[in-house]
């Protein structure tokens, strides 16, 4: 496939995503873009099929605009005179990457199973955690409220319709996505970001419980994961 491709489908989800503020704008397409080509670059596969799928995978998604069959991913590609079975193939891993509730389905091509680890490596980290209470926020959202759990096992439309709180989809999917990543690569590269992540929320609940840290404590891994698990019982 030729490069000005992949340009042309870059600004194909700018357009597609102006004005967005639920953590959808084109910097998280444009990141899951990158994330992937790494880590097909170790993983294998196609790479064309990998960009053009991390490029295209949100520009459809059902909370911003509702509707099926993935009409701008098609058109897009359509009018790029892709061919039918690129068509198919592109718009079968955007159909398999997002996580819907509790039964997240595993990509059955190893390029659908890298763009899922890109977007989900998105949703972790640094950036995750910005993510998070941006779309909280752009939904209404509370960020905590103490003595909310977590729910468990949700459907699909519970976890689309949920009013919970951002904390809560910490627990709740965030931190549950290193595990379930697909590659080994993606596996390797999520750790770090779990542990900011999960460090980021022990900070939360001491401020907000008004604990006072000295500044720039080291933060261990061990204790982490040991509170994180005792909230979880
Ligand atoms: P994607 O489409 O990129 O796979 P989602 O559409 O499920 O991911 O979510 C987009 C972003 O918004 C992610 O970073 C996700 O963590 C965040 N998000 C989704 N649902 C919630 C929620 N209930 N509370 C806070 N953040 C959420
Ligand atoms: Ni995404």
């Amino acid at each position: 496939m030729d490069e000005d491709v992949f340009k042309r489908a870059e600004r194909f989800a700018e357009s597609v995503f102006e004005g967005d503020s639920s953590g959808h704008d084109i910097y998280h397409t444009l990141r899951v873009h990158s994330l992937a080509r790494s880590i097909c670059a170790e993983e294998g596969g196609d790479e064309g099929t990998v960009r053009l799928a991390a490029l295209l995978h949100d520009v459809d998604d059902p909370k911003l605009f509702g509707g099926e069959g993935y009409p701008n991913a098609r058109r897009f590609m359509e009018g790029e005179e892709l061919g039918r079975d690129t068509v198919e193939r592109v718009v079968g891993i955007i159909s398999q990457i997002s996580f819907r509730g509790s039964g997240a389905a595993v990509p059955d091509s190893l390029e659908g199973k890298i763009v899922q680890d890109a977007d989900r490596m998105d949703a972790i980290g640094a950036i995750g955690i910005a993510r998070a209470f941006a779309y909280g926020g752009s939904r209404g959202r509370p960020m905590h409220v103490p003595g909310e759990p977590p729910r468990e096992g949700m459907t699909e439309a519970e976890y689309r319709s949920s009013q919970g709180t951002t904390v809560n989809h910490f627990h709740e999917k965030l931190l549950k996505l290193k595990d379930l990543m697909n590659t080994g690569t993606a596996r390797r590269m999520a750790e770090a970001r779990h542990r900011y992540m999960a460090g980021f929320l022990e900070e939360l609940m001491d401020e907000w419980d008004g604990k006072r840290r000295s500044p720039g404590r080291p933060v261990s891994v061990v204790r982490l994961e040991q509170k994180y698990y005792e909230y979880r019982r």
